[in-house]
């Protein structure tokens, strides 16, 4: 039987310092986990807290499923009740739990790279947990970044010659950040769409920029993304959005479903504004891979602990 070549790393915080090779290595052992490949057991205790900031149901309750399958132990934080209502920093926050005995902390935030005082500690800072990032603002989103890049792969079998098109509220989404960016490394072609007002020309180095009805034909993945309304505070596009207008512009519809290539799929991060990005009907059509997404989240978020664990020496995993 041909050994795994498995990844190891201290925090899982990005998928910039995610190399092609080390993204298929993780791909491969995620897809081993799918299949009912067993787990490495754990020889101490390794434990994890989940520290949400900003809501989650996939996130969230992956890890701890995740978490649960691999054998950690999680201790339950309520991030609602915590000292930082008090003022206590995250750092200090993290501190007192790794003081506590946590090993790794899986962190949500609002705030774009929450986590570079947690992974570059100070003189006299002696935080020594893994952090791995379920998302930070607009910045980051590693772990639904893999487990989309686990669905293409085993619905194609390769990225090279693929064409992905990221559609939407692509300004304010970590989704697409992550996205773009591994599917680049990979090997595919990235597009884009939506409203012209939520693309950024900064990712004109990632992908081109297309009108919806030039791209559905074409394009062997539409990725589609949600509207943030709750990162739209101050956008002067958010007053006047009208949910029939981008379904009509943007949105699929039967008509663009219908027009989509016969081995073609859609991907959505979730949550689905149903009627909005995809019609409420097509969540769970033939072509979408919405439902397959998270359940391969699982095994990825399986994956990527696991690597952190290993990189750390946790757990006895080496
Ligand atoms: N895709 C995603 O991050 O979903 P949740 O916000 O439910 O975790």
């Amino acid at each position: 039987m041909k050994t795994q070549q498995l990844v190891e790393k201290k925090n899982f915080v990005t998928v910039k310092d995610l190399d092609a090779q080390n993204a298929m290595k993780l791909i491969n052992r995620a897809e081993y986990f799918k299949a009912g490949g067993a787990v490495e057991k754990l020889t101490q205790p390794v434990y994890v807290a989940n520290l949400f900031f900003e809501n989650s149901t996939r996130t969230h309750n992956s890890f701890g499923m995740a978490e649960r399958k691999l054998g950690l132990t999680e201790l339950p934080v309520d991030t609602a009740h915590s000292s930082m209502s008090k003022g206590e920093t995250l750092y200090d926050t993290l501190l007192m739990l790794n003081a506590l005995g946590v090993d790794l902390a899986v962190m949500r935030h609002s705030q774009n790279g929450f986590y570079e005082p947690l992974i570059h500690p100070q003189p006299y800072q002696h935080l020594d947990m893994g952090i791995v990032n379920a998302g930070d603002g607009n910045g980051q989103h590693p772990s639904q970044c893999m487990l989309d890049m686990m669905t293409i792969h085993e619905h194609f079998g390769h990225f090279a010659g693929l064409k992905v098109a990221i559609v939407g509220d692509i300004h304010y989404s970590r989704v697409a950040r992550s996205n773009m960016e591994m599917l680049n490394k990979l090997g595919a072609k990235v597009y884009f769409s939506g409203p012209s007002y939520w693309y950024d020309h900064q990712f004109d180095a990632y992908g081109t920029f297309l009108p919806i009805d030039e791209l559905v034909g074409q394009v062997d993945v539409l990725n589609l993304l949600r509207v943030q309304h709750e990162r739209h505070a101050g956008d002067p596009n958010e007053k006047s959005f009208d949910t029939e207008q981008y379904f009509a512009k943007y949105g699929i519809n039967q008509q663009r479903y219908d027009a989509m290539k016969e081995n073609a799929i859609i991907m959505h991060p979730g949550p689905i504004n149903h009627g909005v990005e995809l019609a409420g009907n097509l969540v769970e059509s033939p072509k979408s891979a919405y439902v397959t997404q998270v359940q391969n989240g699982v095994f990825m978020r399986m994956a990527m602990l696991e690597s952190v664990m290993r990189g750390r020496n946790l757990g006895g995993l080496k």
